[in-house]
């Protein structure tokens, strides 16, 4: 029988991230494709249609073309468990992204090889290196014109502020693209352009090899040859570790629509890529292998039917064993919850389960007892950290525009901020709501709920803000002065923090050097 440390070794949890549009759904769907999750290419995305017309509210997402849903595709590939955790494309809603990030083990990030890195892969690689989380970067559209790869490599480097450690090497790109070149196995994968199959391997000894100067041509094999030795030379050695620590990321090349250079990824990810670790909390580390369960909710999804205001939370798994039907104790409120319906989400299915293991992610039908960073565990009082808020990018005030459903509108505000949809401030001052995003499109979706999930009607009003600023200070009677200063500017957040709602970036500098011992976040954990 499989001991919980032969289910933890077996683990791998990620996510894959890109800036919109460089290929994270197809690649997504070519790994479901290996693990024999889905049989044929497009089920993703067909899939993610009928999801998105089933659902009144999400019509708004429908109209963009974009995915709000964030889901879990679990699959088995080999002696592995792999658990893919989807984050929404839209820029709009990447503080569930962030989110996500903090249940992941390691995270793959796609990169566009005729765009190299864009704005929103820069964002979320800062995620990862706040948590030391491992990446590893697949370079895509090697079947288009694009930059060189040497040139991508150093902006990778450059931009993302990691070390980069190519793993396979392309032969060609766009029109003249013929393969890639395994560094880590050794090995020489040709290309044949299709959607559908998966790529054929050519038995090589090795770099010296004259079968691979048949397979591409002597000018070719020359030309591998020669990057290879410039690539041993500038880089070096591959050591798993540093990949680990988050020091060095591996590189891939390959083309995710062809379906190419996907299967050396993959290979070498489940070998290298880390089991589910340990997981820290306020008051102590939790180990994945103690008996103990402990997990925490990491998104809510919104329920799909706006006549039931169900959702279903997220739980990841840290440690012990989850159990269906057992008690649970929910460390917020100190009540104990028994789950008979707990849901994984195997080969696109969702299915009931009984048990699951660190790594894991259980869906848990909700009707409101839930909040984004809720602990759960067998009895301890623990609290997981690492949820961090980060500070929106706009900020507007909330008003009631039907004083008949201010009770209304006064639920749906607190359940969609449990939810993590946006940001609630509360000034101070005057006491006004400030609902804070990351996008305009989230304030659509909050007014849209709030009429056809609570029948409550807001409206709008503008705020111009620059940031919302967590601050703290070892110096109280400093922290005193500097609320009773800028009063009209104080306000709470959700956990009762104070937060200063800077105006401008000028303001924030006059702050900053008016009151030295005071000290600014943008994030909520610091
Ligand atoms: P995203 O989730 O990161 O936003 O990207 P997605 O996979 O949806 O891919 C964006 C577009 O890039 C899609 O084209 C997709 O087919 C294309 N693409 C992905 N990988 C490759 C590749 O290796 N080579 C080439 N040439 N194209 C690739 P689309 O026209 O927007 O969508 P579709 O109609 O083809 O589905």
């Amino acid at each position: 029988m499989a001991t919980i440390n032969d289910e933890i070794a077996r683990r791998r949890t990620f996510a894959i991230i890109s800036h919109p549009d460089a290929g994270k759904t197809t690649l997504t769907e070519k790994l479901l494709l290996y693990g024999g999750a889905i049989h044929i290419a497009g089920a993703v995305k067909s899939n993610k249609i009928k999801k998105t017309a089933t659902s009144d509210w999400m019509e708004i997402e429908k109209q963009r073309g974009i995915s709000v849903a964030t889901s879990v595709m679990g699959f088995n590939y080999g002696d592995y468990k792999i658990n893919i955790l989807d984050t929404p494309g839209h820029q709009d809603f990447a503080e569930d992204t962030y989110r996500t990030l903090t249940a992941v083990d390691s995270v793959i990030i796609v990169v566009d090889v005729a765009k190299g890195v864009e704005q929103q892969t820069r964002k979320l690689m800062e995620v990862c290196r706040m948590r030391n989380t491992p990446v590893i970067i697949f370079v895509n559209k090697l079947d288009r014109e694009g930059r060189d790869p040497f040139d991508i490599l150093d902006e990778l480097e450059a931009e993302l502020h990691i070390g980069v450690r190519p793993l396979s090497w392309p032969i060609n790109i766009g029109a003249k693209f013929k393969g890639v070149y395994n560094i880590y196995e050794h090995s020489l994968d040709l290309f044949t352009p299709d959607k559908q199959k998966v790529s054929e391997r050519v038995e090589i000894d090795d770099i010296n090899d004259p079968r691979i100067d048949k397979a591409v041509g002597e000018a070719d094999a020359a030309k591998l040859r020669e990057d290879l030795e410039l690539i041993e030379g500038v880089y070096p050695e591959f050591d798993v570790q540093s990949y680990l620590d988050a020091r060095i990321a591996p590189v891939f090349f390959g083309s995710a629509l062809n379906t190419f250079g996907v299967k050396e990824l993959l290979d070498c990810f489940v070998k290298i890529a880390p089991a589910p670790k340990p997981v820290d909390a306020v008051e102590r580390r939790v180990e994945p292998d103690e008996t103990g369960f402990s997990g925490f909710v990491f998104k809510i999804h919104a329920n799909m039917d706006p006549n039931h205001r169900s959702c279903i939370a997220f739980v990841k798994i840290c440690s012990g064993k989850f159990e269906r039907n057992a008690s649970y104790k929910q460390v917020r409120t100190g009540k104990s919850l028994k789950f008979s319906a707990p849901t994984a989400f195997m080969a696109q299915k969702k299915s009931i389960v009984d048990e699951a293991w660190p790594g894991d992610i259980v869906g848990i039908p909700d009707t409101g007892n839930f909040k984004i960073g809720d602990t759960l565990t067998s009895g301890e009082e623990i609290h997981f950290k690492g949820l961090p808020s980060f500070s929106p990018e706009m900020f507007k005030y909330i008003e009631n525009s039907d004083p008949m459903k201010s009770k209304q509108l006064e639920k749906g505000i607190q359940q969609l901020m449990d939810e993590g949809v946006a940001q609630l401030f509360v000034n101070q001052f005057n006491g006004r709501k400030i609902i804070g995003t990351v996008g305009q499109l989230q304030f659509e979706v909050i007014q849209y709920r709030l009429e056809h999930e609570y029948g409550a009607q807001c409206r709008w009003e503008p705020l111009s803000l620059y940031k919302a600023c967590w601050i703290e200070s070892d110096d109280d009677e400093a922290l005193a002065n500097f609320k009773r200063r800028k009063h009209q500017f104080m306000a709470v957040d959700r956990d009762g923090h104070d937060v200063f709602l800077a105006d401008s970036g000028y303001v924030l500098q006059m702050a900053r050097t008016d009151f030295p011992s005071i000290r600014f976040h943008f994030t909520s954990e610091f």
